[in-house]
């Protein structure tokens, strides 16, 4: 599977998103042999920078990002593909510019006027950029080359916004041209999950109802929110991270097994199961969010959110959210599936935990059981890539007490391979033009769906729960399972 070629268009390329992940994960792909020789990079910006200083910026941002070593001669290839435009976002002639460019690069690298538009900007400029590459008449293609576009989140802020934004992107792409990044779908682990439930004969009988009591989905982070004040504030953790990057997790748990792996088949699997999410009738039970305080974290002075550059002063956003949802399927009947996200807990941890029921009939006494939690199977995002089963053995020595221990598989020790970058994953599989790990309007949609009503539960209440640095988040996200008879774990 190599790309074909192409030139990638990166608007926004001095960002951080660029500088971090894709410069780094462009360069990975050229050293790895999976870029065809005629791939070429564009950038484009306001700086008035030379195709030399561009060059030198994505080259300190690949040897500062980059996962494979730095060879001379890939990078030499590559860099000859290098072309910057300067301009404003609203600029025709820009956009002339990058119409020239592109002609130039199918002349002398050959890129066939193949090209991907990859929008690493704040959403409020897609209309600015759609529009001009229309009227540039670069979205057009014809039989023999393609042009695509490529989003990040946030994809709107509630379902009227995500809907508007969505009718920008499609006045001027074809829905099959647009590819919206969630880069948790481009995670080995996450992709794992379909081959773990359907490549396999011993966990999907379990997995349902009858077996499994309720899941846990945790993205927990330990860091704060860093310089991003100016696109998190506002926003917050169930729009930040819950929306896509964990309904998304939930939808690869619980949906039903595809017809086969095409992006179609996929897709409506997903789709099926999104669609049947609902939340609980008494919904502010079901809820929780905090926002963390400052204080010591792992031996170091905190800022709390309110401190932190950039945030408004008397702030309500959330950066921990809890709440429950329940998928209206014959599956998963009473089966309820808890999200928490948030910043600042106790350790960086994703995980899906699907937790079993009791056993129907007690042999053993309280006393021999009391080490013992509910049977578990937990799929571990990251970091410590894995799967573990958690179960009961009988400790040795004893008179039957039992008390849990973990059957781990973890990646690092089965296998030698390194799992590529999500970014890279997601690139290569857009020039390929090959889309199941991108979700489409509809999965968009249907997030907004469950989110919105609980947007505006919290929007009449005022502020979020304090909580300490290194902890798991406000005491009311731990009331709101213990109402229901349950724990979140500690991961
Ligand atoms: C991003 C969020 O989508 O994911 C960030 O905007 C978050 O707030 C990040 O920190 C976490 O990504 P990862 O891959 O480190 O889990």
């Amino acid at each position: 599977r190599i790309a074909g070629p192409a030139a990638l268009v990166i608007f926004g390329v001095t960002g951080d998103l660029a500088q971090r992940k894709l410069l780094p994960a462009v360069y990975d792909l050229a050293n790895r042999g999976l870029l065809s020789p005629a791939f070429s990079l564009v950038g484009f910006g306001r700086r008035e920078w030379s195709a030399d200083r561009f060059a030198a910026f994505v080259e300190q941002a690949v040897r500062r990002g980059a996962r494979t070593p730095f060879r001379q001669q890939v990078w030499d290839q590559l860099a000859a593909g290098f072309r910057f435009v300067s301009g404003a976002f609203d600029d025709p002639a820009a956009y002339q510019q990058l119409d020239a460019t592109l002609r130039e690069l199918t002349r002398v690298r050959g890129t066939r006027g193949n090209a991907a538009f990859y929008l690493s900007i704040p959403p409020r400029h897609f209309s600015d950029v759609c529009d001009h590459l229309a009227r540039q008449g670069l979205a057009g293609h014809d039989d023999r080359s393609w042009r695509r576009v490529v989003i990040e989140k946030p994809f709107g802020h509630d379902l009227r916004s995500a809907q508007a934004l969505n009718a920008v992107v499609e006045r001027v792409f074809a829905p099959d041209d647009i590819f919206r990044i969630d880069h948790y779908l481009g995670k080995e682990t996450v992709q794992n999950i379909l081959a773990f439930r359907f490549a396999n004969a011993i966990f999907e009988p379990l997995w349902n109802a009858n077996h499994i009591d309720h899941v846990q989905i945790t993205m927990a982070e330990d860091i704060g929110i860093g310089g991003r004040a100016g696109y998190y504030d506002g926003i917050g953790a169930a729009r930040d991270v819950i929306q896509n990057h964990l309904l998304q997790l939930l939808a690869l748990t619980a949906m039903e097994e595809p017809t086969s792996f095409s992006p179609r088949a996929l897709r409506s699997e997903k789709i099926k199961v999104l669609g049947a999410l609902g939340l609980p009738a008494d919904l502010e039970a079901h809820t929780a969010r905090g926002q963390y305080l400052g204080g010591w974290q792992g031996g170091r002075l905190v800022h709390g959110y309110l401190d932190e550059e950039g945030t408004a002063p008397d702030s309500t956003t959330e950066t921990y959210a809890a709440f429950r949802v329940d998928v209206h399927t014959r599956r998963w009947a009473g089966v309820p599936f808890y999200l928490r996200a948030g910043k600042r807990l106790g350790r960086r941890v994703t995980e899906i935990a699907l937790v079993f029921r009791e056993i129907p009939q007690q042999l053993f006494t309280p006393g021999q059981t009391a080490a013992m939690g509910p049977n578990a199977l937990v799929i571990r995002v990251q970091p410590e890539e894995g799967i573990t089963l958690r179960f009961g053995s009988k400790v040795p020595d004893t008179n039957m007490t039992v008390r849990d221990v973990n059957m781990d598989f973890v990646y690092g020790h089965s296998f030698a391979e390194a799992s590529p970058e999500a970014y890279e994953r997601l690139i290569l599989d857009m020039l390929l033009g090959d889309p199941p790990l991108f979700p489409r309007h509809e999965e968009v949609e249907l997030g907004w769906r469950v989110l919105d009503p609980i947007e505006r539960l919290w929007a009449e209440h005022g502020r979020p729960e304090g909580y300490r640095p290194g902890t798991w988040g406000p005491a009311s996200a731990d009331t709101m399972l213990a109402r229901d008879g349950r724990r979140w774990r500690r991961p």
